[in-house]
């Protein structure tokens, strides 16, 4: 039992999970971009979507063509812009405590697509050249923003320059609202306006995700009135973006979800044994991205909670991952840890998508893993 117990420890120390969740699949066929939708919803998951700088150098890898390829964005939202956060992974929620439009100055050029702080939210023309406040995850000198105003830049330049020397533009409420954007502006004059990382589009990814990263060639790509309404790669450009005519016949990617929803309501351990007899095993989340992921999976659930593969094992009095691993990542809601010998974890449906302890008797959809 001690030994036993050390071992599982042991295993424990490191997330054996590698963050690859979903895999691409470039397709050397001309189709048009519907043609291409439907062809990826029947192989695969769906066209592919492109969450980070990351994800597109994987999209690059997955093959050798240098031309011109389809993914899943597209512009058929008649003219439905909605707002998103630079940083990939921030949701955007509406808050208009946090606007004040009436609060522009009559220099500045509005309305446009882009967000500009000052004590609160406008959206301004993004052609300005304005100073800009940076988000740093690295918290070095022991700050996350840094407003820079030794340059003034518009906004796509601002946003190249807070990715490449920090992490992104200040994104989210968390971040533009918080203690210390608020001891940043006191300390200047109360005249400043600043980009933050807050845009708007009409674009939308083929399977409903909402995504905020895009990577458009800003030399041939213009976001004005036009037929071309569907997003394309340009593998000979860096991968960067531009847009066509859905018609038109191109090659394109696909992407291959690894996790799979099951909408069927199980008891935990039949939950576990659908996922080893059809898939591989019921998810196990061991870290950020996959919680992420498994939250954006959940919301589409009909369950109030969704199984996941972590239960209580009484014999050893510990929370195991399928019955061999301890848990290196947690992210329990308050009050929502449980121990006892019935008990399994429910992801939440709505809300933060929290961890639930839940009776293993209870029915729930569930969250099977392909690898
Ligand atoms: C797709 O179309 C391009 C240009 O029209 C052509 O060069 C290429 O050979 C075609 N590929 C396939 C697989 O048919
Ligand atoms: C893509 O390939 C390049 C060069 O082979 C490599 O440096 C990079 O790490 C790869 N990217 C990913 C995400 O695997
Ligand atoms: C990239 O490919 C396009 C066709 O898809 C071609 O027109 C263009 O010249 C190429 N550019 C470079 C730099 O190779
Ligand atoms: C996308 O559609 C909207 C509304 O039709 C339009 O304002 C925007 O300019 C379009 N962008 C492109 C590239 O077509
Ligand atoms: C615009 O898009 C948002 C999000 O996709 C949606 O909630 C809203 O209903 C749409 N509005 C219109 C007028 O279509
Ligand atoms: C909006 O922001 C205010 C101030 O930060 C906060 O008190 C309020 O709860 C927020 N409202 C919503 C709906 O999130
Ligand atoms: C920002 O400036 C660059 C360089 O002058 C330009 O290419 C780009 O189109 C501008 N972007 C916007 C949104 O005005
Ligand atoms: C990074 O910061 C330096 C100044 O510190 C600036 O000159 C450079 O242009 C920035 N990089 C980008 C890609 O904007
Ligand atoms: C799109 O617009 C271009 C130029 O205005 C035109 O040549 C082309 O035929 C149009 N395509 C479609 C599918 O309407
Ligand atoms: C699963 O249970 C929920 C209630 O918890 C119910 O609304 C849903 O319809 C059920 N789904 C199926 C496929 O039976
Ligand atoms: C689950 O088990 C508990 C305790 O054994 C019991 O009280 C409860 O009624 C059961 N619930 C269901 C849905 O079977």
């Amino acid at each position: 039992m001690q030994w036993s117990l050390y071992l599982l420890i042991l295993m424990g120390q490191c997330c054996f999970f590698t963050c690859r969740l979903y895999e691409y699949h470039f397709i050397a066929e001309n189709k048009s971009w519907s043609e291409a939708q439907r062809y990826c919803r029947e192989k695969y998951t769906d066209l592919a979507k492109v969450f980070d700088m990351t994800d597109m150098s994987r999209l690059r890898n997955s093959t050798q063509n240098q031309g011109e390829a389809w993914i899943g964005l597209n512009n058929n939202t008649g003219g439905n812009r909605t707002w998103h956060w630079s940083l990939p992974g921030v949701e955007y929620i509406q808050n208009d405590s946090s606007w004040n439009l009436n609060g522009r100055q009559n220099w500045e050029p509005y309305p446009g697509n882009c967000g500009r702080k000052r004590e609160k939210l406008a959206d301004v023309s993004c052609e300005y050249p304005m100073w800009f406040i940076c988000y740093d995850e690295m918290k070095k000198d022991n700050k996350r923003l840094y407003f820079i105003q030794d340059t003034k830049l518009n906004w796509t330049q601002a946003q190249s320059y807070c990715r490449y020397n920090y992490t992104d533009l200040a994104s989210g409420l968390d971040q533009v609202d918080g203690k210390e954007m608020k001891a940043l502006i006191k300390s200047k004059d109360s005249k400043f306006s600043a980009w933050i990382g807050l845009f708007r589009d009409s674009w939308r990814w083929s399977d409903g995700s909402d995504f905020s990263f895009r990577y458009w060639d800003m030399q041939l790509f213009n976001d004005e009135q036009s037929n071309k309404t569907c997003a394309m790669t340009l593998l000979n450009r860096s991968g960067k973006w531009s847009s066509d005519e859905c018609d038109k016949e191109k090659p394109f990617f696909c992407y291959d979800d690894k996790l799979i929803l099951i909408k069927e309501n199980k008891t935990w351990e039949e939950a576990l044994n659908y996922c080893e007899n059809n898939y591989k095993r019921l998810v196990s989340i061991t870290n950020p991205e996959v919680q992420r992921w498994v939250q954006e999976t959940a919301k589409n659930a009909d369950s109030p909670y969704v199984w996941i593969g972590l239960s209580y094992k009484c014999t050893l009095g510990l929370w195991l991952w399928g019955s061999d691993y301890v848990v290196c990542y947690e992210k329990w809601a308050t009050e929502g840890k449980t121990e006892g010998c019935d008990m399994s974890v429910g992801v939440d449906r709505g809300g933060q998508h929290e961890w639930f302890s839940r009776r293993n008797n209870e029915t729930y959809n569930f969250i099977c893993s392909k690898q």
